[in-house]
């Protein structure tokens, strides 16, 4: 691998943007590929072998456009995808996925705190943050709640009005009451932060990782000596289904005119 690779991201829809954006602030001379499964949002009510199948065609295509990087922007799909992927790609790239990461930082900064967390179904019944926590033994207690709805209200109304509803509905789970911090462990729902900040009066902390993803993914290529400090800060996007939400998504994380690449993951 060298370092004038590209780095490759995927999500199911915008999500993943969230944490693009946050890398390319970071990194702004990397070259990026990014790939919206549009055809099969949301991944979170999708099956773990549906999930794999669908990150092992998008790992293919980034593969193809010789990625040095692949990061799993989507945690449905970290959850689902991400020990396969791994094997599947072996030493042709790196992978990382948005888990991991958060994982370590929470370890350093929220030692015996009491937290909550909200996903999607995919990574709330996988039970994956509370197994990670648990074998850090570093004294957070987690209460999760599956919030099935938000990720795909998100991709069609991104952060209008029309959400809140639904949104208080999930925010006032008795799950989610004495917490010292909520974690956002769906790459959608930092698009809604500033909304779930208000909900709690902004009274509770609200633990976005993009930075912390972004900050892990420019560690990672200093360690492996693959900083591109060249690059042109390109970006490509590719998206299996062409959807209104998704081009105006782009166009609230990055300020510059976007082709949208149309690739179907199956003819
Ligand atoms: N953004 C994704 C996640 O972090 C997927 C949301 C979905 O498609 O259900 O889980």
């Amino acid at each position: 691998m060298i370092a004038e690779q590209p780095i490759g991201i995927f999500d199911s829809g915008i999500g993943g943007l969230t944490i693009t954006q946050a890398i390319v602030k970071q990194l702004p001379t990397e070259d990026i590929i990014y790939f919206g499964d549009t055809a099969h949002l949301p991944y979170g009510d999708k099956s773990t072998s549906a999930i794999q199948a669908y990150a092992i065609k998008i790992t293919d295509l980034l593969l193809q456009h010789h990625c040095k990087m692949i990061l799993i922007a989507c945690n449905s799909a970290s959850t689902a995808a991400y020990d396969l992927i791994k094997e599947y790609v072996a030493d042709k790239a790196i992978i990382m996925n948005v888990i991991d990461p958060l994982i370590y930082h929470l370890r350093d900064t929220h030692a015996n705190k009491r937290l909550g967390l909200i996903g999607t179904r995919q990574t709330i019944h996988s039970n994956i943050y509370q197994k990670k926590i648990d074998h850090l033994n570093c004294g957070i207690s987690l209460t999760s709640l599956a919030t099935n709805l938000l990720a795909s209200a998100i991709e069609e109304f991104g952060n209008h009005k029309a959400i809140d509803g639904l949104l208080a509905e999930y925010l006032s789970h008795s799950t989610l009451t004495h917490l010292d911090a909520l974690i956002l462990a769906c790459t959608h729902y930092p698009v809604i932060k500033h909304k779930i900040q208000a909900y709690f009066n902004n009274q509770l902390e609200v633990i976005d990782p993009s930075d912390i993803i972004a900050e892990a993914v420019k560690k990672r290529l200093q360690t492996e000596k693959l900083i591109n400090t060249s690059g042109s800060g390109s970006k490509q996007f590719f998206i299996s289904d062409y959807t209104e939400s998704f081009a105006a998504g782009t166009k609230i994380f990055f300020d510059e005119t976007i082709q949208l690449k149309h690739y179907p993951l199956w003819e």
